[in-house]
C-alpha cells in the first residue's frame, strides 16, 4: 500500500519565496500521512513566462538550489516524498520545465519536460533526460515515473514509463484545456498504472498573452477509477492509499496481458 496524493493551488508569479510558504502551510496537515505527494508545474515560479531572460532570473539548479534544498527539508518534515515542477537552470545557460522526486533524506531524480507546449518553446529547452523510472526509498518498493502537463497528449510517454516498470505516474501540470483529466483515465487503462495529476488554478496574463488554468487534479487508477479529484478552482490536498499490486498485474483476463499482447512489429 502507498498513500498518494496531490495539491492543487494557485501559485503566484514571480513569488518564489511566497510560493514555497504556501506549498509549506498546504502540506502540513499531510504531516506523517502520506509517502508520494504531486504538486503541479512550475510550482515555485509561476507558468507564463515573457522572455528567457526572465526565465533565466528565476530557475534554479537542482538539485543544488535553495528552492530545492527547501523542499527537501520539507520532505523531511513531513516524511514524504515530494513530485515538484520546478524552472531549472543548467549548465551552459540551459533552462528546462522540470520535475523533481524528492525523498525525505535528498534528492532522488529529475525529469526534463520532453514535450514542450506552444510559448514554452519561446524560453525552455526541451528534456534530455528521457523518461526515468525511480524507487521510492522507504519500507514501500514502489517505482516511481514522472511526466509534466503536455506530455500527455503522447501516449508514448506514458507507455515509455509504463514499459520501464512504474507503477505511478507523477503528472506535474498547468493544464489549460479540457481533455488531460479524461485522457489520463486512458493512460492509466492502457498500461495499468496508477496516475496522480496534479493541476493548478487561476489565471495568469502576462505579456499580452492571458492563460487560465484549468484545476480538476485526480489520482486514477489500473481499471481508470477516479479515486480522487479537485474541482476547477479550489485549492485542495487529497491523499488515498493505493494497492501497487494493480499496477504490477498487466493481465485483464484469462486470456489478454496488455503488455504480452502488443505487437510491436506492426507499430
Ligand atoms: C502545459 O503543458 N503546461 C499546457
Amino acid at each position: 500500500m502507498l498513500r498518494v496524493g496531490f495539491l492543487q493551488f494557485e501559485p503566484v508569479f514571480g513569488d518564489v519565496t511566497g510560493n514555497l510558504a504556501r506549498i509549506e502551510a498546504a502540506l502540513e496537515p499531510a504531516r506523517g500521512r502520506a509517502d508520494l505527494l504531486v504538486l503541479p508545474e512550475l510550482a515555485t515560479t509561476g507558468y507564463n513566462f515573457t522572455s528567457r531572460e526572465e526565465l533565466a532570473g528565476l530557475a534554479e539548479p537542482v538539485p543544488d538550489g535553495p528552492s530545492t534544498r527547501r523542499l527537501v527539508a520539507l520532505a523531511g518534515h513531513l516524511g514524504a516524498h515530494l513530485v515538484v515542477g520546478l524552472a531549472e537552470g543548467a549548465a551552459e545557460g540551459r533552462l528546462y520545465n522540470s520535475a523533481a522526486l524528492l525523498a525525505p533524506a535528498g534528492w532522488i531524480g529529475t525529469y526534463r519536460k520532453v514535450h514542450l507546449y506552444d510559448r514554452e518553446k519561446l524560453t525552455f529547452e526541451p528534456g534530455d533526460l528521457g523518461f526515468p523510472v525511480h524507487d521510492l526509498s522507504g519500507p514501500v518498493s514502489a517505482r516511481v515515473g514522472m511526466m509534466v502537463c503536455f506530455d500527455w497528449r503522447f501516449p508514448e510517454a506514458a507507455r515509455r514509463l509504463a514499459l520501464a516498470g512504474a507503477d505511478v505516474i507523477a503528472h506535474p501540470s498547468n493544464l489549460v484545456g479540457p481533455w488531460c483529466p479524461a485522457a489520463m483515465i486512458t493512460r492509466c487503462l492502457e498500461n495499468r498504472v496508477f496516475a496522480v495529476t496534479a493541476n493548478r488554478t487561476g489565471a495568469e496574463d502576462r505579456g499580452g498573452h492571458r492563460l487560465a488554468f484549468t484545476g480538476r487534479s485526480q489520482v486514477v487508477d489500473p481499471d481508470g477509477v477516479v479515486r480522487a479529484a479537485a474541482d476547477e478552482s479550489e485549492e485542495r490536498l487529497e491523499i488515498v492509499e493505493i494497492d501497487l499490486e494493480a499496477a504490477r498485474k498487466k493481465s485483464i483476463n484469462a486470456n489478454n496481458d496488455l503488455f504480452g499482447d502488443r505487437h510491436p512489429e506492426y507499430y
